[in-house]
Order: C-alpha cells, then sequence, then structure tokens
C-alpha cells in the first residue's frame, strides 16, 4: 500500500470518503481545548477540516498527492490553520514532542521490528497531550484486504496501549460500535479505540 496505491484508489471515484469528521474524533476531541494537532494519513481532509473550524491549528499529512489536493480544495476557509503535507509517515518521523493531538483514523502502519515509525508517532505527542489512535474492528475484516494487505500485520491500537506504560495514561482502550454507517462496500461495524496522554512530565 503505497503512495501509487492510495493515489490509484483515491483516483477511482470523485470522492472516497464522506467528507465528515470521523464519529470517535467527534466524540473523543470535542471537549479537548484547541492547539496543535496532528492528523496522520489524513485523506480527502473532514477531520482535519473539522478540527481547524474549532480552532486547532493542524498539520495534516498523507502519502496520496490526489487526497491531499482533494482536502485543500475543501477546506478554503480554513486556509490558514492547516498545512497539508505529502510524506510517508511509515519512513519520515513527524517532529517530536510538537503536538497537543495525534490522531490516527484508520491509519495502516504496518509492524516493523524496532517499531521506529510508531515509536515516531507517540513521540510526536507534547507532554500533556493526547494520542488517538482508531481501527476497525479485525473481526469484521477479512484476512486479507486490498494489494495482500493482511490486516492482522498492521499495528492495532489494543496492542500500541500495551506498550505504552511509564510515562502515560489510558483513558479508552476499547471496542465499540460506529457511530457512522459503514463506508461504501465495507462492512466496518466496530471501532477499536486507543485515547491515551502523556504525562506532562515525560
Ligand atoms: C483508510 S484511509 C483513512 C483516511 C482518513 N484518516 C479517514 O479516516 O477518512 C488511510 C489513509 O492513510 C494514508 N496513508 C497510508 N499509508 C501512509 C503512509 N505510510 N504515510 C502517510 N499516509 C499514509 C492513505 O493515503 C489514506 O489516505
Amino acid at each position: 500500500m503505497d503512495a501509487e496505491f492510495w493515489d490509484d484508489m483515491y483516483g477511482s471515484r470523485e470522492r472516497l470518503f464522506s467528507g465528515n469528521p470521523n464519529g470517535v474524533l467527534v466524540s473523543e476531541i470535542a471537549d479537548l481545548p484547541p492547539g496543535q494537532a496532528l492528523d496522520v494519513g489524513c485523506g480527502e481532509g473532514g477531520d482535519a477540516l473539522w478540527l481547524a473550524r474549532r480552532g486547532w491549528k493542524v498539520t495534516a499529512v498523507d502519502i496520496s498527492r490526489t487526497a491531499l489536493e482533494r482536502a485543500a480544495a475543501a477546506g478554503g476557509d480554513v486556509a490558514g490553520r492547516v498545512a497539508w503535507m505529502r510524506a510517508d509517515l511509515a519512513e519520515t518521523p513527524p517532529p517530536a514532542a510538537a503536538f497537543d493531538l495525534v490522531s490516527c483514523q484508520y491509519f495502516p502502519l504496518p509492524r516493523r521490528p524496532g517499531h521506529a515509525a510508531l515509536r515516531a508517532l507517540l513521540d510526536a505527542v507534547a507532554p500533556g497531550g493526547t494520542l488517538l489512535f482508531v481501527g476497525h474492528d479485525l473481526a469484521d475484516l477479512p484476512e486479507q484486504v486490498a494489494n495482500g494487505l493482511v490486516p492482522r500485520d498492521l499495528y492495532q491500537p489494543d496492542e500500541i496501549a500495551g506498550q505504552l506504560r511509564r510515562g502515560w495514561s489510558i483513558e479508552v482502550d476499547e471496542t465499540r460500535a460506529r457511530t457512522a454507517p459503514a463506508p461504501e462496500g465495507t462492512r466496518h461495524v466496530r471501532d477499536a479505540v486507543l485515547r491515551a496522554r502523556r504525562l506532562p512530565s515525560t
């Protein structure tokens, strides 16, 4: 699932996602005071735009140029509050300790020995900041999805919770029903949700 895969995927339809923010983002983050946010794998920008319209300054990163172009086109009203950036976050770490919120919504990050890319995402959360990592419940997914990808080979929220030991407070680690209908062509009915706070002194 490289840049070409995702550009082809977005290019295959006029619009891949609804444009609405993800339900878990809305329910978990609505009460947080705005600050600096990193939207990891922002896609067509529904989450980044929702955050920016609520006063957050957002760095929205995706590997797909097509998705980023659509996102930027939809966000003219908050152009000064969102920086759209093309990067492969499996290879390029975001700045450390820079964000009050790091939001990973259905971001497909392959598990790797040493966990460097995962650690870089966790390190991007500033002391006192929040990590929100949301995935599809594995029970809703086939063994293999597009391009031979095996969902079990991706980091799962509960697994990440297990890696967050000292320096973090786990606030939510659960599987729950989606609030929004499953995206077209999928059978996703439940979300796996991790919300964790990096303790201020770390
Ligand atoms: C399932 S989509 C989710 C998009 C968006 N977060 C949402 O919930 O609508 C996954 C997104 O991650 C992006 N992506 C996949 N691998 C990536 C990587 N290594 N670095 C940056 N973005 C990546 C894809 O281009 C795609 O937009």
